[in-house]
This record gives structure tokens, C-alpha cells and sequence, in this order.
């Protein structure tokens, strides 16, 4: 079989253990593997790398951020032409089946080629970890580990200076990243999008934890709802999606504390450090398993299908069940954490 294999989306630590998965089991099955290039603008644009990909462009990148096959924000489906070209080139190439990497934006693609009647299956990245259908996505774990390691440091010179800290992190609209940054690095206050803010809670604690021990230090969501904020000017991507960095959550809680609490308080954002660097140990072990899985499914020619962590095992999900939903944190989940702020 001659399969394409594409990267789309925000990248994230884990996709080149993807890749490397996907390909050491599919040469195992015989298949003829090629990159193609910057997701679904490669198909658009006809972007494919000449040579298959063998064992020796895979082996190395276990370890490496980022992904060798690049990466963009295309919807193929926002423009008949494209979409058109897309299937031109999968039928040009001789493609028997389309393996996508990527979240919910990448695999609504992949589903939709499906009910057109392209053979296609998707593996899940990304650092929101907000995709339904599967326990974690990789890129989560390595972006959870940046941040923690910024909170740390962060609350090092929060200490010497007496202040307060505001930690924005990623995530869009779900706070998975923000809550499992804000508990590992024992955070005084955690704002996500799924909870509206409760400002005078938020100020009391950061006042309390300040008296206690003289600093505080405050982790937020970028997709956290702000009271007043014009959203209608706002720059969307190709998938309609606010770019959320540029509300600058951090900044305005950080003046919201310092206002109504007179303490010095300063914001500090991860950004897209949180997407860089290598991959944890959990990310490689997550992507290689769904990559080698994924090989399967292709092999069985089970489509239409996305690969996800179940428990401890991977399997293949319905591909637009996957997409239709976004996995948020239940509002019970956070309430269970609360108690942890009210010291
Ligand atoms: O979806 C991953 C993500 O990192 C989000 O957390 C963030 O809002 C967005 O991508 C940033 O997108 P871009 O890389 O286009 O700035």
C-alpha cells in the first residue's frame, strides 16, 4: 500500500514519535510511506516528499520537538478549489490511504475525507489535551512540564520581590493545561475557561496566601472569559478560532490583583515555548504506541478511525466522534481541587 502521512495544526513534542511509530511498523507491513509536507496545505499544494521514508529518517527523532514533515493551518474544506485539489493529488500520487497527526481541527478534516470517501486515519496531537474519545493526547504532558518548571523559577523571584505571579498558559478552551500546571506547581488560584471567574474569590486567596508567606502565585488559562472584552476584532485562524494569546489573560488578571489588592503583582506567559523542546518520556512512549497502532489500523483497512489511549490501551474510536465534541474539564473536577485554595 502506498500511504501519505501528514502533520497538521499546532505542533507539539511527540509528533516525530508519531512519525517514527508509524513508519517502523508500516515498513514491517511492506508499506510505501511519503511525507507529505505542511498538513493539508501539502495535498492542496501537491507538496510530497519524492522519497519514502525508511528507517534511517525515522530512527533518530524520538527525541526531537517540533515535526520533520512540517506543519500549517489549512482547511481544505473552507475552499472548493482546495478541497478539489486535495482529492486531485491523493488520486495523482496514487495514495491508498491518508494517515493525519493532528487535533481537532487536522482530524475534522481526516473525517470529513472519510464520508468522502478518502481512506484516512488519524492519530491525536496536541498540547490542549481537549480531544474526546481519548484519556490524554501527547505534546500535553512535555507543555504541563514547561510550565511547571516556569512556575517554579517563577515563584523563586515572586518570593524575593514579595510579589504576586500570574502564569498564563495555553490551552484554547479547555484548562487542562492550566489545571494540571497549577496543581503540580502547587499554585494559590487556577482560572480556566470552563469555571466564569469569580474575581473577589480569586483576590481573597491571592490576599491570604500573601500574608501567609509573602508572595502568591496565580496560574490562568489563555481561553479564561474576561468581563468586557470585544471579542468582534479579534484575528481567527483558518478554522474560525480566535487567536487567544493576543487577549493577554495574564496582563489583565495580574492588574485586577494588583488594583483592588495593592500588591505589586506581575504576568509572565509561557507562550509557544510550551510547544518547543524534546518530548517527555510519557509523550514518546504515547506517540510511538498510536503511531504503531495507526500502522495497524491502516493494514486491516479499518478507516475512518482515529487512534486514542483508553485506559492503558490504545485502540481505534469512530474518527468524527473524536471531532464533534471538545473534551473540557468537568466543572466537578476543578471543584474537587478547590479545597486546595482555600488555606
Ligand atoms: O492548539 C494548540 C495551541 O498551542 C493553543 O493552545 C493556542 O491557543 C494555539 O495553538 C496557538 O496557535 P498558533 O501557534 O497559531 O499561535
Amino acid at each position: 500500500m502506498k500511504i501519505g502521512i501528514l502533520t497538521g495544526g499546532g505542533d507539539c513534542p511527540g509528533l516525530n514519535p508519531a512519525i517514527r511509530g508509524f513508519v517502523m511498523r508500516g515498513l514491517d507491513y511492506g508499506f510505501v510511506i511519503h511525507g507529505i509536507r505542511e498538513g493539508w496545505k501539502g495535498l492542496v499544494q501537491g507538496i510530497v516528499e519524492p522519497e519514502p521514508l525508511g528507517v534511517a529518517r525515522v530512527e533518530e527523532i524520538i527525541r526531537q520537538g517540533g515535526t520533520m514533515l512540517r506543519s500549517s493551518r489549512t482547511n481544505p474544506y473552507k475552499d472548493p478549489a482546495q478541497l478539489q485539489a486535495v482529492k486531485d493529488n491523493i488520486r495523482k500520487f496514487g495514495f491508498d490511504a491518508i494517515v493525519a497527526l493532528g487535533g481537532e481541527d487536522t482530524l475534522g478534516v481526516a473525517s470529513k475525507l472519510y464520508k468522502d470517501g478518502i481512506s484516512t486515519v488519524g492519530i491525536p496531537k496536541t498540547m490542549d489535551n481537549d480531544l474526546s474519545e481519548t484519556d490524554y493526547t501527547f505534546g500535553f504532558d512535555s507543555a504541563v512540564q514547561v510550565n511547571v518548571d516556569a512556575a517554579d523559577r517563577l515563584r523563586d523571584t515572586a518570593q524575593s520581590h514579595s510579589r504576586v505571579i500570574v502564569l498564563e498558559v495555553m490551552g484554547r478552551h479547555a484548562g487542562w493545561v492550566a489545571l494540571h500546571t497549577g496543581i503540580a506547581a502547587g499554585a494559590d488560584f487556577i482560572l480556566i475557561p470552563e469555571v466564569p471567574m469569580d474575581v473577589d474569590a480569586l483576590v481573597e486567596q491571592v490576599k491570604r496566601a500573601h500574608a501567609r508567606k509573602g508572595y502568591a502565585l496565580v496560574v490562568a488559562s489563555e481561553g479564561v472569559e474576561l468581563p468586557n472584552l470585544d471579542e468582534a476584532d479579534k484575528k481567527v485562524d483558518a478554522f474560525g478560532h480566535v487567536i487567544l494569546g493576543d487577549r493577554n489573560v495574564g496582563e489583565w488578571v495580574a492588574g485586577e490583583i494588583e488594583k483592588r489588592t495593592g500588591l505589586e503583582t506581575r504576568a509572565a506567559a509561557t507562550g509557544h515555548i510550551q510547544r518547543g523542546g524534546a518530548p517527555s518520556a510519557f509523550d514518546r512512549v504515547l506517540a510511538s504506541r498510536l503511531g504503531i497502532r495507526a500502522a495497524q489500523c491502516v493494514y486491516e483497512k479499518d478507516f475512518g478511525k482515529m487512534v486514542a489511549l483508553r485506559g492503558v490501551n490504545v485502540e481505534p474510536v469512530d474518527i468524527d466522534k473524536a471531532t464533534g465534541v471538545l473534551r473540557t474539564v468537568p466543572v466537578e473536577l476543578y471543584k474537587s481541587i478547590c479545597p486546595l485554595f482555600s488555606k
